[in-house]
């Protein structure tokens, strides 16, 4: 318990403190799909909708800091859904391809299909619709999985972090069941969000003897499981090295009992490494599927990193384990003929275009003893997974 103790006692970073300052633009049209300072494009947007969630997992939103006195962020301080449009469109000119909808809990930001709406009838500059999806701790989605289709919402990831009841419980701290998120999935598949991915965080000594009993789950489901290294971000979750399980060690576990071969990943700068399931002469039987690893510790993925982040309150991040963003509410909230969608965009581009982010990259290339956490960082159910 001293462990969980000199948690309590690190101050909650004020997400709501000073932004970065927005580089001036040089006054030439943006036209073109944006590049950052190190040659990375910008391909997909994280979208955080609400700070709010109903559950209390340790890792992400402790209940020792997410208590009843904890400060949420107003209404009036969220952008409303024509802000977010707005602000996804200039981005989707830029070369955004993918925008992700986060929390929080995504699912518990009133009318969210109009905002899957708007978002659904923006095309790319080639005339593309865009690749849009979700979040969820899937403890509303059995409810909501046939609107969010119907609005255009293509697919859904849902966190799970076990099959056990108990162990579920432990993680979620909210006392939610299983059979729930397992009915939300199934809602899912029946409203057609597929291909469908579960998420699950990985923590030695919580939920780790869960990786066997979720693979042989969701093998030849239809459903792609992935596996998360337990990760450093925020400054609440007192996240220790000696909890992280390396994805080559869940891999080593799951190839001790069920063939896999390693699959191309789909589009560069992918979180994920994809192993598929094999068939008894060693080839990948797509009637298994695939299993996931995202290895954001033992094997950073910045190199390709194609993601930015919107926080719910219009913030900019740039990376996951920022501590600041830019603040393009106050830009979109300026009246219209001071700042045009053209400047707004332009604005955007030159924030890109300035960025060397790459925390997991820099912090595996440091000793051991200096990874440790405490930083002031923004917290995930701020920013967005
Ligand atoms: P798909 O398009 O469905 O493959 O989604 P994705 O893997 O890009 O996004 P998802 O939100 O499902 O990511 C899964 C997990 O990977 C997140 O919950 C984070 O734990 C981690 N993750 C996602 N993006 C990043 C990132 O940019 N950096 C780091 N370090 N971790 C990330
Ligand atoms: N480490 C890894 N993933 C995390 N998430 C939240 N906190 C962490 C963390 N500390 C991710 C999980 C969860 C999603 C909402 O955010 O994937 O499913
Ligand atoms: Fe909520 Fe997801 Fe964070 Fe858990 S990980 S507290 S479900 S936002
Ligand atoms: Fe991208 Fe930052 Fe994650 Fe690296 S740590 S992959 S730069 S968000």
């Amino acid at each position: 318990m001293t462990k969980q103790a000199s948690y309590r006692t690190i101050p909650v970073l004020d997400q709501r403190g000073d932004s970065l300052k927005i580089p001036a633009t040089t006054g030439a049209r943006t036209t073109g799909l944006a590049k950052d300072g190190l040659g990375r494009p910008l391909r997909d947007l994280r979208i955080s909708v609400t700070d709010r969630c109903n559950f209390r997992c340790s890792y992400c939103m402790p209940k020792e800091v997410f208590d009843k006195d904890y400060a949420y962020l107003p209404h009036s301080a969220l952008l409303s859904f024509e802000e977010i449009t707005r602000i996804a469109q200039q981005f989707v000119a830029l070369g955004v391809q993918k925008i992700r909808l986060t929390g929080g809990e995504p699912l518990l930001r009133k009318n969210l299909e109009l905002l899957i709406q708007q978002l659904a009838a923006l095309r790319t500059p080639e005339g593309a619709p865009l690749d849009i999806t979700l979040t969820t701790n899937g403890s509303l989605l059995a409810r909501k999985a046939h609107a969010l289709k119907a609005a255009g919402l293509q697919r859904v990831t849902v966190s799970l972090d076990g099959l056990d009841d108990a162990v579920f419980k432990k993680m979620n701290d909210v006392d939610f069941p299983v059979a729930d998120v397992l009915a939300g999935i199934q809602a899912a598949q029946e409203a057609g969000l597929g291909p469908i991915k579960v998420n699950m965080v990985v923590k030695r000594g919580t939920n780790d003897h869960e990786i066997l009993p979720m693979a042989r789950h969701f093998r030849g489901s239809g459903v792609v499981l992935r596996f998360i290294e337990y990760m450093d971000v925020g400054a609440t979750n007192g996240w220790r090295m000696d909890e992280v399980v390396p994805s080559a060690d869940v891999i080593a576990l799951l190839r001790s009992e069920m063939p896999l071969v390693a699959l191309e990943a789909c589009a560069p700068g992918e979180t994920a490494q994809r192993w598929g399931y094999a068939d008894a002469q060693g080839q990948y039987d797509p009637g298994l599927g695939e299993v996931g690893v995202i290895s954001s510790v033992t094997q950073a993925f910045c190199a390709d990193c194609n993601r930015a982040r919107l926080s719910t309150e219009g913030q900019l991040y740039l990376c996951l384990f920022a501590s600041q963003g830019y603040d393009l509410r106050s830009l979109v909230r300026k009246p219209a003929e001071t700042v045009s969608d053209q400047s707004l965009m332009d604005a955007i581009s030159a924030i890109w275009q300035g960025r060397s982010d790459r925390y997991s990259l820099l912090r595996a290339a440091m000793p051991p003893d200096a990874q440790a956490t405490g930083a002031r960082r923004v917290e995930m159910s701020y920013i967005g997974g």
